[in-house]
């Protein structure tokens, strides 16, 4: 009867199947069309009942995320329109889920009467991500349903429950099974038809009895640095506050003056230009639906250190089974006690139960013989960051692996054309740059060398997502996207301490930004030692101006290697820092071999030094190709660097401040920063073409 869903009748009930694909978003054409299909049921009096349903994988998506942008989600019928129609309803409404239920439409259920659902689904009300809430009654019909704690972690978590917790949780009132689902809901519905039973009643403020008077401001107290910055949060705990308080009809009018705020905000906007930037960083040119992809079943990886560790640790969570190879026997078993000890710190903070972890241990085998490695799919070499060392590896594994295996290496910043040259294969050689703990961390850089086949390139994307990784494609170059935009950050603020701004200064304009972690923190965090080793490798012109790299190099020259040396930037007790005026010193002696005049220097200017130079390298990043457009750039720099999520990313934010402004910054301090400014503030080629 419409192209977005069916309208039938089983009997005495109608089911309407929703039909829009691919997710059921629920778009005005969507909506209208479930309005009608109810005004057809509800008018029709061989109809006793109305199920709700949809597919096998999806119930609903929820609100077509693509409509807040343009201003058609309030568009009538509205969701929340549709969610009262379905508890006002004088027949039975029965949600069936017969697929996953996310946001609206795990809010249609809940103005269902009933829910019923098949096992194994996920559910959610995963709005905050989107820098929103759910806006159609969920943040008042959940708390009613379930309690208020229960709902209220898991709208403001934006978590996924399975079906069989929801049932525990009271969100499903029956778990059906899978073969003759829908039949089985029509029975359902029959049943509560016949029975005449009233419709659970939700009108009154949901259960608070049991919580302290300050419940809800302590919430917000315990989410401050956390949400540091974001409005969606703090309006969610608003809403649950208002649904223990309120009759319905007023919380639900809370509710959506919280959601117009909400949407009408930057942060909503930049969040949800990056929910479709990482969809779209999964379409690559050359690779297409069609394109054949190779069967991994089993997965290697040379080198036992953190990095192969982690990648290990992030297969063997996927239920692939892994063999670690290491030449050298001690370094192995004490790469696999580190496993084991990160798998006892995530079973203490509840991340895996024990029986999880034993499973996780099972997939792990270790071999210090290439010969172990004839069988595998797919090699990971995650060695020691030396072209020499990874071009052995490389020849190595070409001799032994089987004709088809994908043979990739975990470089941060060296040219896998290089690498892939030293094999009889480059076809097979691909880059797959993994980011520190790689058991946790959510990017994946996929490095695509000039001669990596397509069917390789396919085969990693999809496989980095069921690693639970989130892929961007990029070309090659020194330090690719990430780490090449990386090093003027880092210059700046180091050069910065030069010119008269203290770590703690720096830092702390950065995490006022929105940054997880200052660029100076980060540093010491990640090893002074290691930038200084790095910058060994580099050739005279790609050498950074020596007024940015002094103070690092004095620092390592004393030992002292940030985080792990109790000394850095800062001193450390543990994991706690204090400001050390020792580097104060240095940075002044500094400043007077190179004739620096030390200055104050405002926290604007902290800003704009550490980021225009940063998004300038996106550019040029652009400009070259390696990445192939700029939302995959704002991926990598999101999950990969923790800029803040809801800023959208370096290229977002810089097309929110302007272009304009932007490059009247970099000409500002090219002017201002003599012979230091005309080396490293001059635009990209491309920048003023794009600021008009
Ligand atoms: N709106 C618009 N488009 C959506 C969408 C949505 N809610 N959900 C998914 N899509 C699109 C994706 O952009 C993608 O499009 P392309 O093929 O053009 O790239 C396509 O559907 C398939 O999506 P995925 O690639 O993500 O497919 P998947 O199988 O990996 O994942 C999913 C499926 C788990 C449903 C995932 O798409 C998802 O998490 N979707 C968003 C869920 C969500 O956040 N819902 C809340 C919406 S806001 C809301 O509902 C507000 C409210 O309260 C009124």
């Amino acid at each position: 009867m419409s192209n977005f869903l069916e309208l039938a009748r089983v009997d005495n009930i109608a089911v309407i199947t929703l039909a829009s694909p691919p997710v059921n978003a629920l778009g005005q054409a969507l909506r209208e069309a479930i309005g009608d299909a109810l005004d057809e049921a509800l008018a029709d009096d061989q109809i006793d009942a109305i199920v709700l349903t949809g597919n096998e994988h999806i119930f609903s998506a929820g609100a077509d995320i693509a409509e807040f942008a343009a201003g058609a989600a309030t568009a009538e019928p509205t969701l929340p329109g549709l969610v009262l129609r379905l508890r006002a309803s004088s027949k039975p409404t029965i949600a069936a889920l017969s697929g996953d239920a996310f946001g609206g439409g795990l809010e249609l259920a809940l103005g269902c009467h009933y829910r019923l659902a098949r096992e194994n689904l996920r559910l959610g009300l995963p709005e905050v991500h989107l820098g929103i809430l759910p806006g159609a009654g969920g943040t008042q019909l959940l708390p009613r349903i379930t309690g208020i704690e229960a709902a209220l972690d898991m709208i403001l978590t934006g978590r996924e429950v399975s079906s069989t917790e929801a049932l525990d949780m009271g969100i499903i009132d029956e778990l059906l099974p899978t073969e003759n689902f829908c039949g089985a809901a029509c029975e359902f519905a029959s049943k509560v038809a016949a029975e005449r039973k009233p419709a659970p009643d939700l009108n009154d403020p949901a259960d608070a009895s049991g919580l302290g008077s300050d419940f809800f401001e302590t919430c917000k107290t315990s989410i401050k640095k956390k949400s540091r910055g974001q409005l969606a949060p703090f309006k969610i705990i608003d809403c649950v506050k208002a649904a223990a308080e309120l009759p319905l009809s007023e919380g639900l009018a809370i509710e959506n003056g919280a959601i117009l705020e909400c949407l009408a905000s930057p942060q909503a906007s930049a969040l949800q230009h990056l929910f479709f930037a990482e969809r779209a960083a999964k379409k690559v040119k050359g690779v297409e639906k069609d394109t054949p992809r190779r069967s991994v079943q089993r997965v290697a990886i040379i080198g036992s250190g953190t990095m192969g560790g982690g990648i290990a640790m992030a297969f063997a969570n996927a239920g692939y089974p892994v063999t670690i190879l290491d030449l050298d026997g001690g370094a192995l078993e004490r790469g696999l006690q580190a496993i084991k000890a990160n798998y006892a710190i995530s079973v203490k903070r509840g991340r895996f139960s024990e029986e999880q972890v034993q499973a996780f241990l099972s997939k792990i085998t270790t071999t210090t013989s290439y010969d172990d490695l004839k069988n595998t799919d797919l090699v990971i070499e995650a060695v020691f960051e030396n072209m020499d060392v990874k071009k052995t590896v490389l020849r190595t594994l070409d001799k032994v692996c089987k004709s088809g295996a994908i043979l990739a290496t975990n470089t941060s910043t060296l040219d896998v054309n290089e690498i892939a040259a030293e094999t009889s294969r480059p076809q097979d050689v691909i880059g797959l740059h993994f980011f520190s703990p790689a058991n946790i961390m959510k990017l994946l850089e996929i490095v695509r060398g000039d001669k990596t086949a397509a069917d390789v390139l396919a085969t990693c994307v999809e496989l980095a997502s069921s690693v639970g990784k989130i892929p961007v494609v990029v070309g090659v170059c020194y330090g690719f996207v990430g780490n090449r935009m990386l090093a003027p950050y880092t210059r700046e603020a180091n050069r910065l301490i030069i010119e008269g701004a203290s770590p703690e200064q720096i830092d702390k304009v950065l995490t006022d930004f929105g940054f997880a972690m200052g660029p100076i923190s980060m540093i010491d965090l990640a090893g002074i030692d290691v930038n200084c080793k790095v910058r060994e490798g580099l050739s005279e012109r790609e050498m950074p101006d020596p007024s940015t790299t002094a103070l690092e190099r004095k620092l390592f020259a004393l030992g002292r290697c940030g985080q792990k040396s109790s000394r850095g930037f800062y001193l450390y007790d543990g994991r706690n820092k204090a400001p050390d005026p020792e580097v104060i010193e240095f940075a002044k002696e500094i400043a007077a071999e190179h004739s620096i005049n030390r200055r104050e220097i405002s926290d604007r200017e902290i800003l704009e030094r550490c980021l225009y130079p940063l998004i300038n390298e996106g550019i040029a990043v652009l400009e070259e190709g390696i990445a192939a457009r700029s939302g995959d750039i704002d991926v990598v720099y999101v999950n990969g660097y923790g800029f803040p999520k809801w800023r959208g990313g370096p290229m977002y934010y810089a097309d929110e401040v302007g272009h304009e402004a932007v490059l009247e910054a970099l000409a500002r301090y090219r002017r201002e920063l003599g012979d230091y400014g005309k080396r490293y503030f001059g635009p990209a080629s491309t920048f003023e073409w794009l600021a008009g």
